[in-house]
């Protein structure tokens, strides 16, 4: 018979980690009396970042006196104490290879059914003090699990543990977290765990993910489907040499550049959004700029077409109006990226504002090209008909397809622009606006351009209907950072390092969409660790190479791991918070 051996609670606190501070539920301590297990909590428990834990699917977390006593021998301590791997229910007996997705157990007067495992962030190595605990729990196979509160009641140190019913396809905790994290991802295994209706619907998304990637036989790139979206692998490795073959103007502040291969042969096709990465040398004394540029010609073509707003003063595309000509030969890394047309048959949103129109129009191109039957909605925000590249090859394109509409708003028209001709509407592209034009709710949407366009479109799709899982939106700059509970103070610019360690510096490590070169040394640990000291954004979970969430394109170079990751990245991608650079690097953050 099973027992529950203590009742742990404890709220959110800050807790100093790092130099930073953190926000954590992580600290439990053994309760003597009764408590009333609720469906979202016990009481007097809490956690600190609700996205990653807690929740009705996460109410309650358990974890076995057998593993404290594994855990003590292996790690060679005898300092725990009940409620130190963040558990709520310390319990005797339910084993992680023995209790299944969906079994049912009356403890004390509640009932509870198994939802999934331990979900494996930083905090429980924090608490532990112990940084790699997280990667070790899935090795070693001992995670601990949640279970959701199906009948609330009072439950106390001392209760009997009574299983009430077993979960239907008898898969195992231990299972079903190897099945998601390890290497193998077994097609029939991932059909079984998917039948169990008790599994949590995060874990579902997750094994569907995995599914649905055997099912396209994508595995060969490596990666983690279930984890993250990585890009598909880069077609060449580095930077490889491309020359100019053509410039054109396509409006008053923005130019294209067509580049070819320098031996005549086509160039392998890009993916509809993806984008290159140039390296360019303004200043042959300085270190180099590199900058992405998504392409915007039609995707197969026998060149790359990438199309460059010129920014007042910005160092990448003032050099490239100014000093780049036809024949001159650049250094490119091959397309990459994840803001990709999904192959459907579902209607298509592509909607833009000033040059983010580049990677939607390779849509467009691509949508055009296939004679695509989909109803295919261009809408593009400009300041007015000088400022309004592609209108002609847009409307070229929407011609060929039999569904294809068009609204094109100006916020300032000027007298030579023509209504109804030109442009749909004058002034802003508002929620409001798009919310008028009833957008079908069953389309998948992708959006670029300035920060607050994304925004504000985003919201008014969520508005009509179209679920954020069909929202795509690409960002021309540094990604949003992932940091789970870490309490942050106003933003900082990325900088190079404020105190940067003493002695000869190593590889450099280029962070390409923030701009930034910076000498590696290995105190730093790891690039998340180079990448922190410099405030370029970054995101990540649990820091031992087992959530994927760090996973990022490499542009260039290769990294060596320490401690290995339980699975690889995509091919062309690297794990940052458990990598180092034995030489130079490009990062695309
Ligand atoms: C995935 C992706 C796709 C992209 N696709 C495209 C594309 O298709 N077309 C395109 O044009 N761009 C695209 N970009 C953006 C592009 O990579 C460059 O960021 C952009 O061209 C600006 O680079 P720059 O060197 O000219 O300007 P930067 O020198 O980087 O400067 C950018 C702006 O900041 C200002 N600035 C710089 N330093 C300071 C400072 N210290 N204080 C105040 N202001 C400052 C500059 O004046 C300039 O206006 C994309 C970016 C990404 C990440
Ligand atoms: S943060 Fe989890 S793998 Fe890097």
């Amino acid at each position: 018979m099973a027992v529950l051996i203590a009742v742990n609670v404890g709220m959110p606190k800050d807790v100093s980690w790092q130099g930073r501070t953190t926000r954590t539920g992580i600290w439990k301590d053994p309760v003597a009396g009764p408590v009333m297990a609720r469906r979202l909590n016990l009481d007097g428990d809490g956690q600190g970042d609700l996205a990653g834990h807690g929740g009705e699917q996460r109410a309650v977390l358990v974890y076995q006196l057998s593993s404290y006593r594994h855990w003590q021998e292996h790690l060679k301590r005898d300092d725990f104490t009940y409620g130190q791997f963040g558990e709520n229910l310390t319990v005797d007996g339910l084993s992680d290879d023995e209790v299944c997705i969906g079994d049912r157990y009356g403890i004390g007067g509640a009932v509870f059914e198994v939802t999934q495992p331990r979900v494996t962030c930083y905090r429980v190595g924090l608490r532990l003090g112990e940084p790699q605990m997280a990667a070790l729990l899935v090795t070693h196979r001992r995670p601990g699990f949640y279970m959701r509160v199906l009948t609330e009641g009072r439950v106390r140190a001392g209760d009997e543990i009574v299983k009430i019913a077993s979960g239907p396809e008898e898969m195992t905790v231990a299972e079903i977290d190897a099945l998601l994290y390890l290497p193998g991802h077994a097609r029939p295994q991932l059909e079984r765990a998917l039948r169990i209706t008790a599994l949590s619907p995060g874990w579902k998304t997750s094994l569907r993910a995995l599914l649905d990637d055997a099912d396209r036989g994508s595995g060969a790139a490596g990666g983690n489907r279930g984890l993250t979206t990585s890009s598909p692998p880069p077609a060449w490795p580095g930077f490889r040499r491309l020359e100019v073959s053509r410039i054109e103007p396509e409006s008053a502040g923005i130019f294209s550049l067509t580049l070819a291969a320098v031996d005549g042969e086509p160039l392998p096709a890009a993916l509809p959004g993806q984008f290159l990465t140039v390296r360019l040398r303004p200043d042959p004394q300085a270190s180099p700029v590199i900058r992405n540029y998504s392409l915007s010609g039609r995707p197969g073509a026998e060149t790359y077409r990438i199309s460059v707003k010129q920014e007042p003063n910005g160092v990448a595309s003032t050099y490239l109006r100014q000093h780049v000509k036809v024949g001159d030969v650049l250094d490119v890394a091959a397309p990459r990226g994840t803001f990709l047309l999904a192959d459907a048959d579902t209607p298509v949103l592509l909607l833009s504002a000033g040059v983010g129109a580049t990677p939607v129009l390779a849509m467009l191109h691509a949508l055009a090209a296939e004679h695509s039957q989909r109803a295919v909605w261009w809408l593009h925000a400009a300041r007015d008909g000088e400022n309004h590249p592609f209108a002609d090859e847009v409307r070229a394109l929407l011609a060929q397809l039999p569904a294809g509409r068009s609204f094109v708003s100006y916020s300032r028209p000027s007298g030579a622009d023509r209504p109804g001709v030109d442009y749909t509407v004058s002034g802003r592209f508002s929620p409001e606006r798009i919310r008028g034009l009833g957008p079908p709710p069953d389309a998948n949407a992708y959006i670029c351009g300035p920060n607050a366009f994304m925004r504000d479109m985003t919201g008014a799709l969520q508005a009509c209907g179209l679920p954020s899982s069909r929202i795509h939106t690409e960002v021309f700059g540094a990604t949003s950072a992932v940091t789970p509970g870490v309490l942050t103070g106003p933003a900082r610019a990325p900088h190079q390092p404020a105190a940067p360690p003493a002695g000869r510096p190593g590889p450099s490590v280029a962070f390409a969409r923030t701009g930034l070169i910076v000498p590696w040394h290995p105190d730093y640990g790891t690039l998340l660790g180079l990448a922190e000291a410099c405030d370029v954004p970054v995101r990540w979970s649990c820091r031992t190479g087992i959530c994927h969430t760090c996973e990022t394109a490499l542009l260039s170079g290769h990294v060596e791991y320490a401690p290995q990751p339980l699975e690889p990245p995509a091919t062309g991608s690297a794990l940052i918070c458990c990598s180092t650079p034995p030489a130079d690097v490009v990062l695309d953050m």
